[in-house]
């Protein structure tokens, strides 16, 4: 089967395997004439990488390359990207990459006509309107992970390098205009990167189809995604080749992604102050995290659980799913305990009241108190 569609939700995507040819059309579609591509340091001498810089040359969009962007990218990253922008006289982002890249490239794009700090614009209450929205240059997005949903996310995550707090930045016109979801792009993740950000799409639709605000929409689309992970992480992660799964992985981020403004949990309001303070992988630290959460969570979402153990084709109910995720981990190499990933107990304080302040806890279905992040911690890591 080949899958190759156009959609125009939530933003204009253009799915399909090669469609990275599209990318200068793309490009024009969005208005940008001068791009600057932002990825992340790891991406910046890959072969596609440079193939998509080799598309914007051909087509006479020029060849420019932000990519001083660490993995969970803070304001220093954003503030170099605003300025080669500003230099290179640009007029719109091309954001490539997993979530760092992407987040980056949006906020690069969001904050090169803004005059006020990019803290001010926090995703808390009103504060987007604080921004001069004409002044926010398009991006365009092209995930070459399979995770984090960001490519049609109207937020960018960054990281406090002071503070070691990540904070989300939120304005609705981040919403990349274009998407171009190419699963090639996705072969040559290392294993472990297809794991974690593989999880992490699983943790969005979870998260999403658990936490118990009004959003029939997100939830229908959480409970099919979680069923694209069950059915297709196996089999990437069995032939790293297989273009069909991957595009299926690939539905399923962007899935979690449209899913979670339902809101997400505890299995992020945990693993965001981990991935501050001890840089470790955003998925693979919810990996870790995610059956401590679901007994946490048990008595209000054991109903709802069973009912897409029965859709995702578990037996067994809330236990069925439980173990099925516990086997996930296991079969995928996803480590027991937080310690494996560099994770040690003495900074558990800050953690937990990092951890109830994180905007995701508000989505919990358990509230999450002091007490409990704290003993979650304490079992996790
Ligand atoms: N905006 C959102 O809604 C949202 C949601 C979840 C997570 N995030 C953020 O996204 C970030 C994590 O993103 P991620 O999990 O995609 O990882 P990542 O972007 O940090 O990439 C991980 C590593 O994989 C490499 N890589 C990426 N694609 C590759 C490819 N195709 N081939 C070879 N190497 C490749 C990168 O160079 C990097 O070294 C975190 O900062 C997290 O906070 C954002
Ligand atoms: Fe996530």
């Amino acid at each position: 089967m080949s899958l190759t569609a156009n959609w125009s939700y939530p933003t204009a995507i253009r799915f399909g395997a090669g469609r990275i040819s599209e990318l200068a059309e793309a490009c024009k579609a969005a208005g940008i004439t001068r791009p600057l591509l932002v990825t992340d340091k790891g991406l910046a001498n890959l072969p596609i990488t440079q193939n998509a810089l080799d598309l914007l040359e051909r087509a006479g969009l020029g060849r420019a390359l932000f990519a001083d962007v660490d993995p969970n990218p803070n304001e220093i990253n954003l503030a170099a990207g605003v300025a080669a922008f500003r230099a290179g006289g640009h007029d719109g982002v091309v954001a490539f990459g997993g979530g760092s890249g992407l987040d980056l490239g949006k906020l690069v794009a969001f904050m090169a006509g803004q005059t006020r700090p990019v803290w001010d614009f926090e995703d808390i209450g009103d504060w987007w309107t604080r921004a001069d929205a004409d002044a926010i240059a398009p991006n365009i997005a092209v995930p070459t992970t399979a995770g984090t949903g960001s490519e049609v996310g109207r937020a960018g995550v960054l990281t406090n390098s002071e503070t070691h707090v990540k904070k989300i930045i939120f304005h609705p016109k981040v919403l990349p205009s274009v998407v171009i979801c190419d699963p090639e792009l996705t072969v040559g993740m290392p294993k472990m990167i297809t794991v974690g950000t593989g999880m992490d799409a699983f943790a969005h639709c979870l998260e999403a189809f658990s936490s118990p605000h009004y959003h029939p929409m997100s939830q229908g689309i959480a409970l099919e995604g979680m069923r694209l992970v069950k059915e297709n992480l196996p089999k990437v992660l069995a032939n790293a080749d297989d273009i069909e799964a991957r595009g299926h992985m690939m539905s399923a981020a962007a899935m979690g992604a449209t899913a979670f403004q339902k809101g997400l949990g505890a299995v992020h309001a945990l693993s965001h102050p981990i991935g501050a303070v001890y840089n470790t992988h955003h998925g693979m630290t919810n990996a870790v995290v995610i059956p401590p959460v679901l007994r946490f969570n048990r008595a209000a979402i054991e109903d709802r659980i069973a009912s897409a153990a029965a859709y995702l084709g578990i037996s067994g109910g809330f236990d069925g799913f439980y173990d099925h995720v516990l086997s996930m981990r296991s079969d995928f190499g996803v480590p027991d305990k937080l310690r494996d990933l560099g994770v040690d107990d003495t900074r558990i304080d800050e953690l937990a009241a990092n951890a109830i302040e994180d905007p995701s806890a508000g989505g919990n279905p358990v509230e999450l108190t002091l007490a409990a992040a704290r003993a979650l911690f304490e079992e996790c890591i």
